[in-house]
């Protein structure tokens, strides 16, 4: 079987590294050719992370870079029709939501190429969210729908998908997190950072519901700010709200509190400085994911989540962007009332194994 698979952002390397990992372990089975659309492209939003995890040089590059959706979205899928034009391969494997993975899926059906969608079937309902549009478009298409929990089988057989394109084969995210964490946990980056075990909070942000509203952006702000009075934050900023703070005028605001900015962070650093958190602020889906697994408080910046399972069975805590909210979970955790957490089923590290499992199930047929 001739397969490509395609990474392009951040969040898909995670979910790539493992599926690789399984496939590789069928080399008379399986032709594997990773391709990267290059979305993301600074060395700390991609590089590291190939490095961290082990995962090959890509075999193709894309280089398609910023753009607006349209932008982005249609050179991918310009410069992706002409390889699999070329390779003609047999299945295109697709992860997660971001712009690259939608692009994909429609350029392979369009060439009547069968596409299989790892992480299928999450649905936040929120429609001015791109990630949402990507996930609609992705899995009506798709011919394997890989899924995470019985919340995403019942999205898709609730929009009429037949089961036998279902597949419940748990996390690949956790598939990753669970193979690093040992090495992670021996790294110092909390003590780089300045920082003590269970005394501070890790922030991600970038939702551009959160960053390019201002008022959303300074409401968040503000209630960060109170929340570092008492448990200093440590914040690998994303390239988007850099550039949206440096915008609105609001770089000050970290410096005038207790809030650490560094640069984005690679995949091992960052999950040492999520083991030794006593909170995990985001806006971001799989660390909501990474949180539940790791028993970490979370709250989660959004008015909803794509990922409902960290919130009935982990430590996730949806909280939006008011202030009030925000402030009232914090000081939850803060004064030790912890959400307790279980690991929702299948989270167990042998997610990718099971997708190779059904591939070579496909083989046989
Ligand atoms: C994308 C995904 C989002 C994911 C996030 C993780 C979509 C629709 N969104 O959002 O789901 O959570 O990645 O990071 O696909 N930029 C750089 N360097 C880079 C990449 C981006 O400076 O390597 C800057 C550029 O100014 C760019 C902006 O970040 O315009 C946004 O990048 P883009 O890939 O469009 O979306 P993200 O916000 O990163």
């Amino acid at each position: 079987m001739k397969i490509i698979s395609v990474v392009g952002a951040r969040p898909n390397f995670m979910k790539i590294a493992p599926i690789i990992m399984a496939l590789n372990k069928h080399t008379d089975k399986f032709e594997h050719t990773l391709l990267h659309t290059g979305q993301h492209y600074d060395s700390s939003m991609s590089d590291v992370f190939f490095a961290d995890l082990g995962i090959p040089k890509p075999d193709i590059s894309l280089g398609v870079g910023s753009g607006s959706h349209a932008e982005q979205t249609g050179n991918i899928m310009i410069e992706f029709e002409k390889i699999c034009l070329a390779m003609k391969p047999d299945l295109v494997i697709v992860v997660g939501d971001v712009n690259s993975t939608m692009a994909c899926t429609i350029t392979a059906k369009k060439l009547n190429i069968k596409v299989a969608h790892v992480e299928a079937g999450l649905r936040s309902r929120d429609m001015t969210m791109p990630e949402e549009i990507n996930r609609l478009c992705t899995d009506v298409l798709c011919d394997y729908l890989y899924t995470t929990d019985h919340f995403a089988d019942e999205n898709l057989r609730a929009e009429g998908v037949s089961d036998e394109k279902i597949v419940f084969v748990g996390n690949v995210m956790v598939d990753t997190l669970l193979h690093h964490k040992e090495l992670a946990a021996t790294q110092e980056t909390y003590k780089k950072v300045g920082v003590t075990p269970k005394s501070y909070a890790t922030l991600t942000l970038h939702r551009p519901s959160n960053v390019d509203d201002k008022q959303n952006f300074i409401q968040i702000l503000e209630a960060l700010a109170e929340i570092s009075q008492k448990l200093p934050i440590v914040f690998p900023i994303h390239p988007r709200t850099k550039k949206m703070a440096a915008e609105y005028n609001l770089i000050h605001f970290f410096d005038e509190n207790n809030i650490v900015l560094l640069e984005p962070l690679g995949y091992l650093d960052f999950l040492n400085l999520n083991i030794n958190a006593k909170m995990i602020l985001t806006d971001s889906g799989g660390l909501q994911e990474e949180s539940t697994v790791l028993g970490v408080p979370c709250l989660t910046l959004r008015e909803n989540t794509e990922r409902p399972i960290t919130c009935v069975e982990g430590t996730n805590v949806i909280v939006g962007n008011s202030k009030e909210k925000i402030l009232e979970e914090a000081f939850k955790v803060i004064e030790g009332k912890k959400t307790e957490g279980e690991i929702p089923e299948k989270w167990d590290g042998h997610a990718a194994e099971r997708i190779v499992g059904h591939l070579l199930g496909l083989e046989e047929k």
